[in-house]
């Protein structure tokens, strides 16, 4: 059970993971193709675990270099993190999200077949839920119709792996939703850097706060909630990295007696903007430049999980606090512009 694909593995969720399954023992193998990641982080892992994973750079699309991979190549079980992420480019260029993100997936469900290797991780997202009608959200919460063609693929892909599973007698998979994962590696060598404009609050509250972007928005403060700003479940990178293994060793222990499983990966508490802003200010000592401005289109107004299928089943729990994850983000981007 020991040699684990892991695709995007170069990515921000992928290192973090690469960097916690070396530190657990096992057999890494890396297919990225650099498209929003970067060559170095290899280098970077190697540092901070003292190995180096194997590294293969291909695009997953590329169907006959798939199954070239797995027939080269001894895979007990895949974690699969390779995807385009931005909500507001899947809604410009579409297709590029459904080639992306669905054939890839194809490929590598075809080729685990063909090379019987019968577990597979997905990186899912809790956008599935849209705005949920009961909070903190479960597993049990209706799928709602997608908001973007970026979260239409998390749920097709979704829907392709449970088909898959259904009409195989061996496969087993997991797929775990992720809340808002911010923050970095402890070393301060891998975190978030995203190309181009960050989408996301962290990357660009950092980049606000060392000069690299002049100033934040806050997209809204009309919402519905305490302070008008909208609210998430940020969880910590390290935390959200340690339930792969979970879910790895989880399926290897005949936890998943369905076969499928779906767990929500949250800290199970709601933070605003504005609280984020604010602890970020808090624990960096830094004043950051921030103004409120509209509100951005397809954000929903309130979401937090309810993580207690995860901790009961996978024996996960999300354990760092905000502001230890915000100060690892600060610490992250300090370091990387010192070079
Ligand atoms: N926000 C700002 N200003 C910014 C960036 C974000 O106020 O410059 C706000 C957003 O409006 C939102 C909150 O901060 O209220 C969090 O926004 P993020 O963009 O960090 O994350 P989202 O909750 O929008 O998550 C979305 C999708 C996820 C996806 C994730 C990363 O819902 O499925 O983006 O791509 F994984």
């Amino acid at each position: 059970m020991k040699n684990i694909l892991v695709t995007g593995g170069l990515g921000y969720i992928g290192s973090h993971t690469v960097l916690e399954l070396i530190a657990r023992g096992y057999e890494v193998f890396v297919i990225d193709n650099l498209s929003n990641s970067h060559i170095d982080t290899l280098d970077r892992i190697e540092k901070i675990s003292g190995k180096r994973p194997a590294f293969f750079e291909f695009d997953l699309c590329d169907k006959d270099r798939v199954d070239k991979f797995f027939s080269q190549n001894q895979i007990d079980s895949v974690i699969h993190f390779a995807a385009s992420k931005a909500v507001g480019e899947s809604m410009q260029v579409p297709l590029k999200y459904y080639r992306n993100n669905l054939l890839p997936l194809m490929n590598i469900l075809e080729a685990m077949i063909a090379y019987n290797v019968d577990r597979i991780v997905f990186s899912s997202s809790c956008t599935v839920y849209g705005q949920p009608d009961k909070l903190p959200v479960d597993e049990k919460a209706p799928v709602q119709k997608a908001e973007s063609p970026y979260g239409n693929t998390k749920q097709i892909s979704e829907e392709m792996i449970a088909d898959t599973v259904r009409a195989s007698e061996s496969m087993k998979a997991i797929s775990l939703r992720y809340f808002n994962p911010i923050g970095a590696h402890e070393s301060a060598l891998i975190g978030e850097l995203p190309i181009g404009t960050p989408n996301c609050l962290v990357p660009y509250v950092t980049q606000t706060a060392i000069g690299v972007r002049e100033q934040l928005t806050i997209h809204g403060d009309d919402y519905d909630t305490p302070d008008g700003t909208c609210i998430r479940d940020y969880l910590h990178i390290v935390d959200l990295a340690e339930a792969h293994i979970n879910a790895i060793e989880y399926m290897h222990d005949g936890g998943n007696k369905d076969r499928i499983g779906y767990f929500n990966l949250g800290t199970g508490r709601g933070y605003s903007v504005q609280e984020v802003v604010d602890e970020f200010e808090k624990v960096t000592e830094q004043k950051l430049n921030y103004k409120i401005g509209p509100r951005r289109e397809g954000d929903v107004e309130e979401v937090y999980a309810d993580p207690s299928l995860a901790e009961k089943e996978l024996k996960w729990k999300a354990k760092r606090g905000l502001g230890e994850m915000l100060k690892s983000a600060w610490e992250w981007e300090k370091n990387y512009r010192k070079n």
